[in-house]
């Protein structure tokens, strides 16, 4: 069966977020840009009106939805807030999916309703300064001692850094096994030898805050791990497969989000005596961007159908990631064109989605990355 229109739910969701990043997200995103800060009372809200666990089972204090709606709603804020919408995403997608997925039941009580309703923000600690596409290459370890592990390493960019209180954190427990000695532990702010480390001062998502983090002999307790020992590295890769519609969902809002601003431009801005889109150049670009955001739309609904449905949806989380980023990229930066000079100055925002747009090429899997997993797909 075929079928394109959303549901009455859906177009709610859609509704709810859009008016939502309109009253709450808007106001002062240019000044969060440019000061770094963290959206804090923005996300707060965000868990209050369910978006910081929309697909995890109400049993435990989500929104039981579809991941349909899921990436309606990370669209519609990710067209106006994409250092809040990047929060959300790890939140849902990484965090919760992976503990709802694969964690026991204790974990889920102890740690998934905290999750789900926002009160808790989590993170997701894979990259390394020597491990980033090279996942494999961990350099974390835990030692098992007794009635809990031994953890010691540094994680790199890792988003929700300093405001996340719960971190999935990947490491090596047999260094011997190679990516089969990887497991994965939930870790706990707070906890004795866990030091968050500088912040980075990025390009685009200013707002996000992204850290490095330290860990030297921190206890973490057997029943803090995640599957078996070894389980960690297919857990990464299973909840990255996930996570990747969440990113492709927010480039795909990002490139929304500057059109929409560029199409209001291009009616409003006249030169030689009529608006600009009077003009067949600016006409040209308008059709342009229209066709790549729609393409991107669909391959990021299919995706997150495809999940729906429990059917494989590895190659197309990497195809939508790996298109809608780069329909982000040309979209925001032809969205400045059309503004001409006013597009390179904060007031009109396409210059910070423009910023903005570049990371999701980079994060949960460059767009190299994507072409790896797409190519295996293919190759099978
Ligand atoms: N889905 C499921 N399993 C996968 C997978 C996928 N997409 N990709 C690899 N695997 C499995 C393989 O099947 C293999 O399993 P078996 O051993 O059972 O056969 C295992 O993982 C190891 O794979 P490879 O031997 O192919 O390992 P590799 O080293 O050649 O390549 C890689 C693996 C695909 C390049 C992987 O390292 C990778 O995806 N790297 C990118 C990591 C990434 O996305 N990092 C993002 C950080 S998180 C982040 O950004 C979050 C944030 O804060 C916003």
């Amino acid at each position: 069966m075929m079928n394109f229109q959303l549901t009455e739910e859906q177009l709610a969701v859609q509704e709810a977020a859009r008016d939502f990043a309109q009253s709450e997200l808007l106001p002062e995103v240019i000044e969060r840009d440019t000061e770094a800060r963290f959206p804090t009372e923005q996300i707060q809200k965000m868990g209050a009106l369910g978006f910081m666990g929309m697909m995890v089972d109400p049993a435990y204090g989500g929104g039981g939805m579809d991941t349909i709606s899921y990436v309606i709603a990370m669209e519609e804020l990710s067209k106006i807030d994409a250092s809040a919408s990047v929060s959300m995403s790890v939140n849902n997608s990484l965090v919760c999916w992976g503990i709802e997925k694969y964690g026991t039941e204790e974990q889920k009580q102890t740690y998934l309703n905290k999750l789900a309703t926002g009160a808790h923000l989590g993170a997701f600690c894979l990259s390394e300064p020597e491990a980033g596409s090279d996942a494999t290459s961990q350099q974390t370890t835990a030692t098992l001692d007794g009635d809990h592990y031994l953890l010691n390493g540094t994680k790199n960019w890792i988003t929700n850094g300093s405001s996340a209180s719960i971190y999935l954190v990947i490491a090596q427990t047999d260094a011997s096994k190679g990516h089969k000695g990887i497991s994965a532990f939930i870790v706990e702010k707070g906890w004795e030898g866990f030091v968050v480390g500088k912040k980075e001062d990025k390009l685009g998502i200013r707002g996000s805050d992204t850290h490095s983090l330290m860990f030297t002999d921190v206890k973490v307790p057997i029943q803090n791990r995640i599957g078996a020992e070894g389980f960690g590295f297919t857990f990464a890769m299973e909840t990255l497969n996930g996570g990747r519609i969440g990113i492709a969902a927010q480039a795909l809002g990002i490139a929304s989000g500057a059109y929409e601003l560029a199409l209001a431009y291009s009616k409003e801005r006249k030169t030689f005596g009529k608006p600009i889109s009077q003009h067949q150049a600016i006409q040209f670009k308008l059709a342009d961007m229209a066709t790549q955001i729609e393409a991107a739309r669909l391959l990021v609904y299919k995706a997150a159908w495809l999940k729906d449905e429990g059917k494989d949806y590895a190659q197309a989380s990497a195809m939508a990631k790996l298109y809608a980023s780069e329909v982000a990229m040309s979209v925001t930066i032809e969205a400045v064109q059309v503004h001409g000079g006013y597009g390179y100055v904060k007031e009109y925002h396409v210059e910070r989605l423009m910023r903005d747009a570049k990371i999701t090429q980079i994060y949960e899997g460059t767009s190299e990355i994507q072409r790896i997993v797409i190519s295996r797909g293919v190759l099978k």
